[in-house]
């Protein structure tokens, strides 16, 4: 099994270590997880699971944890708006 996996964070291509977060691939990338109505870039902030703070679009789904959920090959990960 391949030590790396390739994802997509915000259309951009991005090869993480297999077992990180994908909360961690997107703090690695410099991008937000999403955007608060004020226009602000959120991030992780728990890391266990229960601030939200981390919620991203994950393969398409809507308020997924990112904290949560661990990369996988061909993954896509898009802030939340
Ligand atoms: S960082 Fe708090 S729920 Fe993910």
């Amino acid at each position: 099994m391949p030590e790396t996996c390739t994802i997509t964070i915000n259309g951009a291509t991005r090869q993480v270590a297999r077992g990180t977060t994908v909360a961690v691939a997107l703090l690695l990338a410099e991008q937000p997880s999403r955007i608060s109505v004020t226009g602000e870039g959120r991030a992780a902030l728990c890391g266990m699971g229960t601030c939200f703070e981390c919620r991203a679009v994950v393969n398409g789904i809507l308020h997924r944890r990112t904290c949560q959920i661990l990369c996988e090959q061909a993954m896509t990960v898009e802030t939340s708006r």
